[in-house]
């Protein structure tokens, strides 16, 4: 298959899409639970550190890839590797990222679900004056009924998979656009509101005050996952976005504008949380209930809560859309690129995924206690293993893939930030980012 001779509109219109994919529940939902899990500080710096060294280096790396190849992800490492001089079996870390995206997509969407709910519910004012204990059992009785789950889960996919097979996510990146800056304005109102409540002090000093000693494996494997998982890196789904890059606009410069964003939702979210966490006597290790039991508290105290809530809620959708939208496109792409109609790949796709998020909507009810290793049920397991596991080999295969097979001609070319900048990326990553993602996964095997 040829160069595809398509490209964002605008050096703006890059990063507007990136930020898209990487702003989602990542930074909202899943970020506030587990470093409530992790035990606060120790897991966000850890974090902070690997959105540094390795999210940031082999980001570049996978949009790096994409955009000299100008092609879908398997097309483009193919024919990369080819043209270096290496094995085209390369081609295969596209299937990879295929599979990773499947398994993430389909809790993704239940989780989704989740705030569709909660729009609804906050519309219908059903937490205003709503007590703490009111307020979490509402949540439990919500994860306890599988069919309005199922509702939910569906009707999410339904509006990820009708813009992929249109192919106008475009449209919605602008609407994005338009809104996210409303996102952020709420979440720095609710942080401001934190300050407020008696529980910010210690949310702060719990966040923020180092504690070496509560360095554990487990914090360390879950704090890489995360750093991956947030920025979007290590499934190839950005390498599809990289291919309709501009020519002319600098890949790091582009890159660090998105990690600032993407790291300043989670802090902002990290601060309401535990605030209210703390003031209300909460477990900040609750899990994966902590956003949808916290923030109504929050809001309900505020004047006007429910409207702020279910606007909160409409914009927390608004992002996560155009995260699943990204999850959803290097499948659709593959599919296509194996000479599928977009319409069809998206349907395909649409209901393989769908499929198997029932089994996540099940693991609060009937499944809860049907476990696949371990401990873990089917929810547990799906969270967790695509992201600490899968996408930082995947990630590894493509800083690899990036730094040391593909010719250093294109990659320069693609990262155009000079000779300089591209020594000293490359340094970074053959160096530090490769050596640190080997050494965390071989720790976690053994
Ligand atoms: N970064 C998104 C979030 O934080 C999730 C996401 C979108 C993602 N695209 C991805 C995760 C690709 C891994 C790979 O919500």
């Amino acid at each position: 298959m040829n160069e595809t001779l398509e490209r964002w509109s605008s050096r703006r219109a890059f990063i507007l899409a990136v930020t898209g994919a990487a702003v989602g529940l990542g930074n909202i939902w899943r970020f506030p639970y587990m470093t409530g899990e992790n035990g606060g500080s120790t897991f966000l710096l850890l974090y902070i550190a690997f959105v540094l060294l390795l999210g940031l280096p082999v980001m570049m790396a996978e949009i790096l890839i994409g955009r000299a190849g100008r092609r879908s992800p398997m097309q483009s490492l193919g024919h990369l590797a080819r043209a270096a001089g290496a094995s085209p079996h390369w081609r295969w870390l596209g299937v990879f990222g295929v599979i990773t995206v499947f398994f993430i997509l389909s809790f993704y969407s239940v989780v989704s679900g989740w705030s569709i709910e909660y729009l609804v519910e906050s519309i219908n004012g059903n937490f205003a004056g709503g007590t703490p204990q009111a307020i979490g059992a509402n949540f439990n009785d919500f994860l306890a009924d599988p069919l309005r789950m199922t509702f939910n889960h569906t009707l999410f996919m339904l509006l990820t998979m009708s813009v992929v097979a249109a192919g106008i996510s475009g449209g919605l990146e602008k609407l994005n656009n338009l809104l996210m800056p409303l996102l952020y304005l709420l979440l720095i109102v609710l942080a401001v509101y934190a300050t407020t409540t008696h529980g910010f002090g210690t949310a702060m000093a719990w966040l923020f005050t180092p504690d070496a000693s509560a360095i554990t494996l487990s914090v360390v494997l879950n704090a890489m996952g995360h750093a991956f998982f947030t920025l979007a890196v290590g499934a190839c789904a950005l390498m599809a976005y990289g291919a309709y890059m501009p020519d002319h606009q600098s890949l790091p410069r582009a890159v660090a504008a998105v990690a600032v964003l993407d790291v300043l939702v989670a802090l902002l979210s990290g601060i309401a949380i535990f605030s209210v966490v703390f003031s209300q006597g909460m477990d900040p290790g609750e899990g994966p209930g902590l956003m949808f039991v916290t923030l109504p508290i929050a809001f309900a105290e505020l004047p006007g809560g429910s409207l702020w809530l279910a606007i909160f809620f409409l914009l927390l959708l608004l992002a996560t859309w155009t995260s699943s939208i990204n999850l959803a496109e290097p499948m659709v792409a593959t599919l296509q690129g194996a000479g599928l109609k977009r319409g069809r790949s998206a349907a395909l796709v649409g209901v393989a995924v769908w499929a198997v998020g029932l089994l996540s909507v099940l693991s609060f009810s009937t499944m809860a206690d049907v476990h696949w290793i371990g401990e873990m049920n089917f929810f547990d397991l799906v969270t967790t293993v695509p992201t600490d596991f899968f996408l930082p080999v995947g990630g590894l295969l493509i800083a690899i893939f990036a730094a040391w097979v593909m010719s250093a001609e294109a990659a320069e070319r693609a990262l155009d930030a000079g000779p300089g900048g591209f020594r000293t990326w490359r340094a970074l990553v053959r160096y530090v980012s490769i050596p640190l993602v080997v050494v965390v996964l071989l720790s976690g095997l053994f």
